[in-house]
């Protein structure tokens, strides 16, 4: 938790938002409560809401808070434990203290809300994340779908600007990110299974944060871009993608990706294709400053991939041209980022298009464009990933060729050696400065070709 001035900042610039927005009415936060993955006493891992961390603060199941936005007034709403709780979890502080740890004046059971949204007046919220808080929703409004678009939209316009604290955890994130990738690194070698490398660079995670940001990729099968199974040997001559995060103690992720020849070297093959997504992401990197649209950043790289390719041979014809024509969306289907803070995708909770898109912008519908979950123009103090890639997904490659598309610029016979080739991404964690970018975390791992076989 940071200091309580922070939450009580940020809780007096939100109302200011909402006021000035012309919105009146009280503020519904919801937090977690636990989800049982069996029997109620048998939980999944515990995480608060994240955008109740960011007002909020308090770390712990069934809380809920109401601000006025006409008087200013704030409400905790929460039970102190009974004696059973103290037999089984041992003393707690009280919720009154609680209250005092974030600034909040008044406390209330939780219960209590139920009467205090009966009150006629507008309740602002967002979209619940979790299932419980639709039942709660439909409980005390009648509906879960009645989102305040203004209050919203202040909350992705404050959360999407990371605070000097924030920046502090998010650096820390990175560097435990760091930690975890290098181990996984140096566990590489053939015959090991995947599983064992997962259990030892998750050990990182939750030895030292609150564990993974989100599941671990690891696979020799990068052509798939979320392959979450770790069942395999590893084979020597493959491409390995790790593509895994922490989430620190304080809530806040990281997210790298690396590729890595399992022998240790790359063939010359796979240092072709490695190069071209190096130079992606270094060249995204360059581009990446304030007033620059991601959007405008993840076109001008796919064009940069499709020069690379041509190159290679394995696309002919004009790189504008074939970009327009969404032929980079056959190489790398997804997006360059997506933002990241207190989530590994920030807030898409509260709408992926509402979180990535501003007004006057519209996701395009083309392959691989069409998934990019960050299109904004850049600001000072926004947090995204640097993530291009390289596959060969052969399914995708035999529609493409079966429907004709792209056949005046794909050099389908030459993509068919690569059929077993998988798939490569290279990503960093950036952080948008004054006048650029830098990246997150005090260390950037191994990324160039003679980097990364000087580690094995
Ligand atoms: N790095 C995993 C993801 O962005 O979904």
């Amino acid at each position: 938790m940071f200091e309580k001035q922070i939450y009580v900042k940020r809780r007096a610039t939100l109302l200011s938002k909402l006021q000035e927005a012309g919105a009146r009415g009280l503020v519904l936060l919801l937090g977690n409560a636990d989800a049982p993955a069996q029997y109620k006493d048998n939980c999944y891992k515990w995480r608060q809401d994240s955008t109740w961390l960011y007002y909020m603060g308090l770390d712990e199941p069934l809380m809920a808070a109401l601000l006025d936005i006409d008087s200013g007034e704030e409400t905790l709403f929460a039970d102190d434990v009974s004696m059973d709780d103290i037999i089984w979890m041992g003393p707690q502080p009280s919720v009154r203290s609680k209250a005092d740890s974030v600034g909040i004046a008044r406390t209330a059971p939780y219960a209590a809300l139920a009467e205090a949204v009966r009150c006629g007046r507008p309740i602002h919220h967002v979209n619940p994340s979790r299932y419980y808080n639709i039942l709660k929703l439909r409980e005390l409004l009648g509906s879960e779908k009645n989102i305040s678009e203004v209050l919203t939209e202040a909350v992705i316009s404050m959360r999407l600007v990371k605070a000097d604290e924030e920046i502090a955890a998010l650096d820390h994130a990175c560097d435990l990110g760091y930690e975890m990738h290098s181990v996984a690194r140096d566990a590489i070698a053939a015959g090991v299974l995947e599983q064992e490398i997962v259990g030892k660079m998750e050990s990182v995670a939750l030895s030292k944060g609150w564990g993974v940001s989100f599941p671990t990729i690891l696979t020799q099968h990068g052509e798939t871009l979320h392959n979450h199974l770790h069942d395999k040997l590893i084979e020597p001559g493959k491409l390995m993608v790790i593509d895994a995060g922490v989430e620190s103690n304080e809530h806040y992720a990281s997210d790298f990706t690396r590729t890595y020849p399992t022998s240790g070297r790359f063939s010359t093959k796979q240092k072709e294709i490695y190069q071209i997504v190096l130079d992606c992401n270094e060249y995204a990197f360059s581009l990446t400053r304030p007033g620059i649209t991601y959007k405008e950043v993840h076109q001008a790289t796919a064009r940069r991939m499709l020069e690379g390719l041509k190159a290679l041979g394995l696309v002919r014809g004009d790189v504008a041209e074939m970009a327009a024509e969404g032929i980079a969306g056959l190489f790398m289907p997804h997006g360059l980022g997506h933002n990241m803070g207190l989530d590994v995708h920030d807030m898409e909770d509260l709408g992926e298009n509402l979180v990535g898109y501003e007004r006057g912008q519209s996701r395009a519908k083309q392959l691989g464009l069409g998934s990019l979950r960050m299109a904004r123009h850049l600001q000072p103090g926004y947090v995204i990933t640097d993530e291009p890639g390289i596959y060969f997904i052969p399914a995708l490659i035999e529609k493409f060729k079966r429907e004709g598309l792209g056949r005046d610029f794909v050099n389908y016979s030459a993509l068919e050696s690569y059929y077993d080739f998988g798939g490569i991404r290279l990503e960093d964690d950036v952080l948008v400065t004054a006048d650029g970018a830098r990246r997150v975390g005090s260390r950037r791992l191994p990324i160039s070709v003679e980097d990364v076989e000087a580690c094995f």
